[in-house]
């Protein structure tokens, strides 16, 4: 049975090194691991990425030199063992234990010397390796320095909350289907099933579980009663306020969340289009467990041209693919695959999809702009840019604050993801 120590650390490998992201690869390695062990192989691989930066501060103190080449899933390795140390209940002596065990299943029982070593000096030195490491603001926040001077620049006042916000575990929210019982009553069948939760008025479809739940213990799941989807995603159906019969574009749907709860509220003609054919796929998923029906088209949606019929619709939804900087307490991978520069590629992205789906929208229709990104040049500034090069573009206010000069709504990570929605009608 494959060791999940070592698991972790060449899951950590594949991420860091290799750019894989953490959703691809933590399926993989947890389908070799007994049931028992998945949730502390998740654990593990979230944790070091939390911490990556104070993680590799401490070994450069520790060690000579970095380990290179092949000894690279070694290094891993060793973050492994001093965030187990550091953050984790494991008695010390287990972790150091259990980490060097893990050297056989790596092939290595060579390294023992040196992870042992590693281990037990961290322990030794720990107050000063932390102290020195809280110095260096990379560290002190465990954030890449770029990402840190652009929240500062957008947010002066409350960046480092959003930091500290990015390093807590996310909380669960379901989505009822009201097709199936409205949310009281659900919430009734949670309490039957000894589920603790909230009710929150401002989110009619949802409730906030008090802990994680694995979905096989949430009542009439298989079946469609309920989805998994944190508050802020479910704004954008209740937004975009589907109607029975109408025509509407879901234009980057895949995995389909957002699709699907616009039709669990109006009996729609829904398109979901999306540009990667294998997430199409889990749309399609989605749709049948809550049996539902759409259209999924595989096509570009800055590309209408090729996949387009030719009817406007009556309402669009724009979930465009962003820097994903709201959602980073889920995919804390996302601080170390981004880089600075995917910023203006993705703004880029936006600003040509906006103008490419806008002539599809019929006179009077309604668009809703979505984006799970707290960054500025993807949120108000795409739309402020938008509203002042399209004549027929008029901005719907969301709330007391939503002006044409800083248009829209920015959540920002808390209670629920942060997220950023821009309603949008045409003239
Ligand atoms: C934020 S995700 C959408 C999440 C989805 N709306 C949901 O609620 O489940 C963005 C999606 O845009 C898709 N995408 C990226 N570039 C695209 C493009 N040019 N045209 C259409 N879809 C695109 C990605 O494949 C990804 O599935």
């Amino acid at each position: 049975m494959a060791n999940v120590r070592a698991l972790a650390a060449q899951t950590l490998f594949q991420v860091v090194d290799k750019g894989q992201s953490l959703t691809a690869q933590l399926p993989y390695a947890s389908q070799k691991l007994p049931v028992k062990d998945r949730a502390l192989l998740q654990q593990m691989c979230y944790g070091v990425l939390r911490y990556l930066p104070s993680l590799e501060n401490y070994c450069q103190q520790l060690l000579d030199q970095p380990l290179r080449g092949k000894r690279r899933v070694f290094q891993f390795l060793l973050y492994v063992g001093i965030y187990q140390l550091q953050h984790m209940r494991v008695p010390a002596h287990a972790a150091v234990a259990e980490t060097v065990n893990a050297l056989k299943s790596l092939g290595a029982p060579g390294m023992k010397g040196l992870v042992n070593a590693v281990l037990r000096n961290f322990q030794r030195q720990q107050v000063t390796l932390e102290q020195s490491a809280n110095e260096i603001m990379v560290c002190q926040y465990n954030h890449p320095s770029w990402f840190i001077k652009k929240l500062q620049a957008a947010y002066p006042e409350t960046w480092t909350d959003i930091l500290e916000a990015n390093q807590q575990q996310a909380p669960m929210w379901l989505r009822v289907n009201q097709r199936q019982a409205d949310t009281v009553t659900y919430a009734k069948q949670l309490d039957q099933a000894g589920i603790d939760y909230t009710l929150d008025e401002s989110h009619p479809d949802g409730i906030l579980l008090d802990h994680p739940v694995d979905v096989t213990k949430l009542p009439d799941f298989p079946t469609g009663a309920s989805s998994v989807q944190d508050a802020a995603a479910q704004m954008a159906a209740r937004l975009l306020s589907p109607q029975d019969g109408d025509l509407i574009l879901d234009a980057c749907a895949a995995p389909g969340g957002k699709t699907c709860h616009i039709l669990e509220l109006a009996d729609a003609q829904v398109t979901a289009l999306d540009a990667d054919e294998k997430r199409l796929e889990r749309v399609t998923d989605n749709l049948n467990r809550l049996s539902l029906e759409a259209l999924c088209v595989h096509g570009l949606a800055d590309e209408p041209d090729n996949w387009w019929q030719g009817e406007q619709f009556d309402r669009i939804l724009l979930d465009v693919p962003c820097s994903a900087t709201g959602v980073i307490r889920r995919h804390p991978d996302i601080k170390w695959l981004r880089r600075a520069t995917d910023i203006d590629e993705l703004a880029a992205l936006q600003a040509k999809i906006l103008d490419n789906i806008w002539p599809l929208l019929k006179p009077g229709g309604t668009l809703v702009y979505a984006t799970c990104s707290v960054l500025p040049e993807e949120n108000h500034q795409q739309i402020s840019a938008f509203l002042s090069r399209t004549d027929d573009a008029k901005h719907i206010t969301l709330h007391a604050q939503d002006k044409v000069e800083q248009p829209g709504l920015q959540l920002l990570p808390g209670i629920t993801d942060g997220f950023y929605y821009a309603k949008l009608q045409k003239l």
